[in-house]
């Protein structure tokens, strides 16, 4: 046995935790609320559109989880991918017939979204390969990569195109090293949906350089009138694509953490070993729990639909409200989203006298206004800022109002 010299407490934290890092908390970390503020404090910051209690559960997805507590059989661990009648809910809610079918072996349940993208960035990526990333985009991304020692490298997204990817610089960036491209659609920050071609044309870059895809879908369906939702595994046989999704959006309980993993692999692209690799990664923590597993064939299939159209509704409702609001302010320039529930508005720095940047706009704001708004450079994108649109609309209106105040006093 190898002697040692441990005569004295030397406990450092690993290379991993110093890798690990929240870009939006590190920036949030520096806008300070002001407890005493006269003003109320008003959020705009925080992608959980529960928190204002204007976006509810349904009733009969709670019913749904309270009917099986009360078997008492959900009160062991359940198979660390999920159960087989979780897992074939979730088959048959988002297969497609013909064109991309699903069983219950093709999933995989997570920990909400965010656990179903670290298995799909684990399974793929290895350490000194890069993965294509959306600019701007969710920090999660950036985290995962950054904890996994892989390369991110950041495809254009363009406003005046209703962001959709600039297809040239997307191709520019794949190499022999290339693990994934990461593709979200609705997008968050963005609340781009796009149309049919476009994420064909996507698909058509993967395909030439045989690319396979992560397609985070988790706002699917959350998209306003004259837009439709493409999954992307229904407009290709030819790119295996890994598409995540969960329960936190569409169904709007982030909190109840489920989440999963379809594969969509017509040609057995992924074969045994990629399909056992997410198998094995899945097995290394539970997925959700027990009773949300339970509940899953309920609420994915018989949450009625009035309760899809009111959220849609509403959520088109604070869309128009906030788009007639800011486009009103000089300075202010927002994109008009199609779905999801986040607007980005662009600042024009040069209007204003003593702010330079984005970081500088969210910070005075709040101090002068209590009125939270992220920075762009949360999702790498300066001169940004992105406004959550699910607050109650009077909430929205008297944040705009005094948006309004605050950008006449710190115009030029
Ligand atoms: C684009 C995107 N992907 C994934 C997630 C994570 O979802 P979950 O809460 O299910 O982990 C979010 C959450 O905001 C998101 O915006």
């Amino acid at each position: 046995m190898a002697g040692n010299n441990r005569n004295a407490w030397n406990v450092r934290s690993s290379n991993v935790s110093k890798r690990a890092h929240n870009p939006i908390r590190q920036i949030v970390d520096k806008l300070k609320v002001d407890p005493q503020a006269q003003k109320s404090f008003i959020s705009l910051s925080v992608g959980d559109p529960t928190v204002f209690g204007n976006f509810n559960v349904d009733q009969s997805a709670n019913d749904a989880i309270a009917k099986q507590l009360y078997t008492f059989k959900h009160n062991g661990y359940p198979p660390a991918h999920g159960t087989v009648q979780a897992r074939d809910a979730v088959a048959r809610k988002f297969g497609i017939p013909d064109k991309a079918p699903l069983t219950a072996n093709d999933v995989i349940l997570t920990n909400g979204c965010s656990g179903a993208l670290e298995i799909c960035f684990n399974v793929l990526c290895n350490p000194g390969q890069n993965i294509l990333l959306p600019c701007p985009g969710f920090s999660l991304y950036r985290s995962l990569a950054d904890i996994k020692q892989v390369e991110g490298r950041y495809y254009r997204l363009m406003p005046e195109k209703n962001w959709q990817v600039d297809l040239e610089h997307l191709e520019s960036l794949i190499d022999d090293n290339t693990a994934a491209i990461l593709v979200n659609n609705p997008s968050n920050p963005c609340g781009s949906v796009y149309p049919r071609e476009h994420l064909e044309a996507i698909l058509a870059v993967a395909a030439k350089h045989h690319v396979p895809i992560i397609a985070d879908e988790i706002y699917c369906d959350l998209v306003f009138e004259g837009n439709t939702f493409h999954p992307m595994a229904s407009l290709t046989q030819d790119v295996p694509i890994l598409s995540v999704g969960g329960l936190a959006k569409k169904w709007l309980v982030p909190g109840w953490r489920v989440g999963w993993i379809l594969i969509q692999d017509r040609h057995d692209v992924l074969n045994k070993e990629v399909r056992e690799g997410l198998l094995n990664l899945s097995q290394v923590i539970l997925g959700p729990n027990s009773a949300s597993q339970g509940a899953l064939d309920d609420i994915l299939h018989h949450t009625p639909q009035s309760f899809y159209d009111d959220t849609i509704k509403q959520l088109e409702h604070n869309t128009s409200l906030s788009l007639s609001a800011v486009s009103n302010i000089d300075g202010l320039n927002p994109v008009t989203p199609q779905g999801a529930m986040y607007m980005m508005v662009g600042i024009d720095i040069e209007k204003f006298k003593d702010i330079a940047s984005d970081v500088e706009f969210s910070q005075k704001l709040v101090a002068e206004e209590n009125v939270l708004c992220l920075p762009g450079q949360c999702f790498d994108y300066p001169n940004y800022i992105r406004i959550v649109i699910t607050p109650p609309a009077d909430c929205l209106a008297e944040a705009y109002e005094r948006m309004a105040q605050f950008c006449a006093r710190h115009r030029k």
